[in-house]
């Protein structure tokens, strides 16, 4: 059970949100209880004055400390151990993480501002400031709403369902996976074969897959912070951090100049494929050139979305390895931000010399430490000598025993996701 004490100047604009649906049941089956509270009653004066013109000038009017104080304090000596919390723009962000903690405690009072805020000493009498969003809004009941809807669904027993609220956006800090009803076609548009198919742990895959994937796309932000889910989980333990970046820019043509080379699509192709297959956790595709961007975002959605992922399926599960990048340093900041750490940067080169990590080497780290690597690949006559000297590691040529070096790029990805991930 919890009580919500709510210190509001208008208390009738809490009848429709709490009269409807989900809140209004969860009050009728005594899991959660609302109580509001006018700080109007705590006022001494003929005229029950709230507010007052601010020190120092400026607009509008700001909301007196003595009926709030007077209100908060009264709240609180009538119930065991409230939690005080004032909404306020300049407050904490209210998210998932914080209903889930604010959803454990017993008593909760809130208390909502209005006109131009409420007077600096007011926030002594309380334990801390929410905001719901950056954006003013008019008064503190709207987020107050917010704040009682997002907590009571966390009760156990206010859904009707016990496992919906796990399921949801950013219960497991993701965006949630795409929904579909009846009918099966609308306007042409039908709805994902897998999700007809009766097959649970297809249909859990491609759950998890879209959500990670809208999560990339739409707020990369939420995946620095997001538990990975199972399979990743399980891939992490056994030391598959990996990533390749397939660079096309900085690299060397035969004259030694630095080019940007073409996208190709076998490239694309068959690095998602062995990536897919070795269990490797990212693949970038690196051009800073725009029209080659789009080709290879169209090559990646033809296997993920268009024509193409009805055809092959397996084809698509590859494809969705592949990320397109401007730079290698986008890569390297997009890896920070999904396993929470910079990557080891492994350059690659069929050019002998330097200081070389060898295979068996860099294995033995991807089973044992913690961080991520990015294994860098070039095209065209390979990586530059820039390149190479940022990099962490450069890992030692594949050698074929004969006087001929010439292996094609997704021929040396192969080889090196089977001496770096292949079965013993
Ligand atoms: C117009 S706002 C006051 C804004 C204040 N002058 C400022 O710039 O920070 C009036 C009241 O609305 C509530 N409020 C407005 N935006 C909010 C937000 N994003 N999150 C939480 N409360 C908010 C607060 O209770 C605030 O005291």
């Amino acid at each position: 059970m919890l009580n919500f004490t709510v210190i509001t100047l208008f208390p009738p604009m809490f009848a429709s949100p709490l009269g409807h649906s989900i809140l209004k049941k969860a009050q009728e089956k005594g899991l959660i209880a609302v109580r509001l509270v006018d700080p109007r009653d705590y006022t001494t004066d003929k005229h029950r004055t709230v507010d007052d013109a601010p020190y120092g000038g400026g607009q509008g009017m700001v909301m007196k400390p003595e009926p709030l104080a007077a209100a908060i304090e009264d709240v609180k000596s009538k119930s065991a151990s409230p939690r005080v919390i004032l909404l306020s723009p300049q407050g904490k962000s209210f998210d998932q993480a914080e209903a889930q903690r604010l959803s454990q405690e017993t008593e909760l009072v809130l208390v909502c501002g209005r006109y131009e805020g409420v007077d600096e000493r007011v926030k002594a009498f309380v334990d801390e400031e929410l905001s719901v969003g950056d954006y003013t809004l008019s008064g503190g009941e709207l987020p107050a709403m917010v704040v009682i809807d997002a907590v009571a669904r966390l009760i156990p027993g206010v859904l009707g369902n016990l496992d919906s609220p796990k399921e949801e956006s950013f219960t497991e800090g993701l965006l949630e996976y795409p929904q579909y009803t009846r009918p099966e076609e609308f306007r042409g548009m039908k709805v994902p074969e897998v999700l007809l198919s009766g097959d649970h742990e297809k249909v859990n895959e491609w759950r998890s897959a879209m959500s990670l994937r809208l999560t990339r796309e739409r707020r990369p932000d939420l995946l620095a912070k997001a538990r990975p889910p199972a399979a990743e989980q399980k891939a992490t333990a056994t030391g598959r951090r990996l990533y390749i970046a397939l660079l096309h820019h900085p690299v060397y043509d035969k004259n030694g100049e630095i080019v940007t080379t073409a996208v190709t699509n076998m490239d694309i192709h068959d690095i998602a494929r062995a990536g897919k297959t070795y269990g490797l956790r990212g693949f970038y595709v690196v051009t800073p050139v725009k029209a080659l961007q789009r080709l290879a975002l169209k090559i990646i959605a033809h296997w993920e979305e268009g024509y193409g992922s009805r055809y092959n399926e397996t084809r698509k599960e590859a494809l969705a390895l592949a990320r397109v990048k401007d730079t290698l340093d986008d890569a390297i900041i997009d890896v920070e931000r999904e396993c929470g750490a910079k990557p080891q940067i492994v350059a690659s080169s069929a050019r002998p010399g330097g200081n070389r990590a060898s295979f068996a080497h860099l294995r033995k780290m991807l089973r044992e430490e913690s961080a991520p690597f990015l294994l860098l690949l070039g095209t065209g006559w390979g990586l530059t000598d820039a390149v190479l000297a940022q990099s962490d590691y450069i890992l030692e040529p594949i050698e074929g025993g004969t006087a001929y070096n010439h292996l094609s790029v997704r021929s040396a990805a192969a080889i090196m996701l089977d001496r770096l991930l292949g079965r013993d």
